[in-house]
């Protein structure tokens, strides 16, 4: 027998070779134990093991949801995408796939929760420190694990053992079928040539995303900004070319005082209409998405690596890792007075490391 302070309390408790072998139950530094329901109810034990298997089975389900997304429904989209729209199909797939991953992630925690919460042992126990004997610790701990695979009450209750299985090899699926985008998108050749060229084009109109509406110059207020993308990618009818295109070619359009302009080179002098400014929206730095607009400063900023532009002096990069501008589009409208652009970039979109060896 030995007796030990008990940190917290600062109670001595006494440990030794007592019913468990190796800690001390109901010590008397602890609040005495109170049994659940199902601990001495087996009906209720019994509902309990159904509810956490119906967790599991959820975390199934969700994950076969997530399966069902990823690879039916691409290959739907690609085979009825002349009768139905493709932004409808991608966002069933979105839809899908968040809604099968948060399921499959949550069933399979939330079931794990539960079974510890009313059918693992809750005694609280304090266990004595010893000093290290690596021959015996080694005996003890398996003797540890054998006595925590008894408490989960896994075998006694095949039930949740085949469920938690299931489901346990079934969730990762996600993160793993997920790598398959890491290869080259609906099997294109990269090529740089393409990356230096997006489908803008003079007199391409500039439309919402997603509805394709056309916008007038009075649709933007001084300060504010927007999304667009270019008319005429609705007219590509590959999926997965419209993508990649769309990527490329995503622009963000803002309306500032034509007075703020702090700096314009020659030969852009007609490339804003009324104080309007479009640039790419793909950042010079690794690509990610550039999005948030801070209208006193005229700042862009990148919300990955915080890159910074400055649309009054062209996109010019004020701070972060950018090595270079963000490409700015050309822009006037059209004699509907819907804004077009007035050609593609004159430069290519995005990080520019892809340029290396290819000059
Ligand atoms: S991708 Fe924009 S700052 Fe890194």
């Amino acid at each position: 027998m030995a007796e030990h302070g008990n940190g917290e309390s600062g109670a001595v408790v006494t440990a030794g070779e007592g019913e468990s072998g190796t800690y001390a139950i109901d010590s008397p530094g602890l609040p005495p134990h109170r049994p659940r329901l199902s601990d001495v109810d087996e009906k209720a034990a019994k509902r309990s093991e159904r509810q956490v298997a119906t967790l599991f089975i959820i975390s199934i389900i969700g994950t076969i949801v997530f399966m069902v997304g990823y690879f039916a429904i691409g290959r739907t989209s690609e085979e009825f995408g002349e009768y139905f729209d493709h932004m409808q199909w991608l966002r069933i797939q979105n839809t899908l796939l968040g809604v099968g991953s948060a399921f499959a992630m949550l069933g399979i925690g939330l079931g794990v929760v539960h079974w510890a919460k009313t059918l693992m042992p809750d005694h609280e126990i304090v266990e004595p420190r010893k000093p290290l004997r690596a021959e015996a610790e080694r005996a003890e701990a398996a003797q540890m694990m054998g006595e925590i695979v008894e408490e989960t009450q896994i075998k006694r209750r095949p039930l949740l053992r085949n469920t938690l299985i299931a489901a346990a090899l079934l969730a990762p699926l996600p993160a793993v079928v997920m790598f398959r985008d890491l290869d080259r998108a609906y099997g294109e050749e990269f090529s740089p040539e393409r990356m230096r060229h997006t489908i803008w084009d003079e007199g391409v109109r500039l439309v919402r995303d997603p509805t394709g509406t056309p916008i007038r110059a009075s649709d933007l207020t001084v300060g504010s900004a927007m999304h667009v993308i270019p008319e005429n990618l609705r007219e590509i009818s590959s999926h997965g070319e419209r993508l990649s295109e769309k990527a490329k070619a995503v622009v963000l359009l803002m309306r500032m005082n034509p007075e703020d302009f702090e700096h314009t080179s020659p030969g852009r002098e007609d490339w804003t209409y009324q104080g309007i400014i479009a640039c790419s929206k793909v950042c010079t730095h690794v690509g990610c998405p550039v999005a948030l607009y801070e209208r006193h400063t005229h700042h862009l900023l990148c919300p990955c690596h915080q890159s910074t532009f400055d649309a009054a002096q062209e996109f010019k990069v004020v701070f972060g890792p950018a090595g270079r501008p963000l490409p700015q589009l050309p822009i006037t409208v059209d004699d509907e007075g819907f804004l077009v652009a007035r050609s593609d970039f004159t430069e290519p979109v995005g990080p520019t490391y892809w340029e290396r060896g290819n000059a």
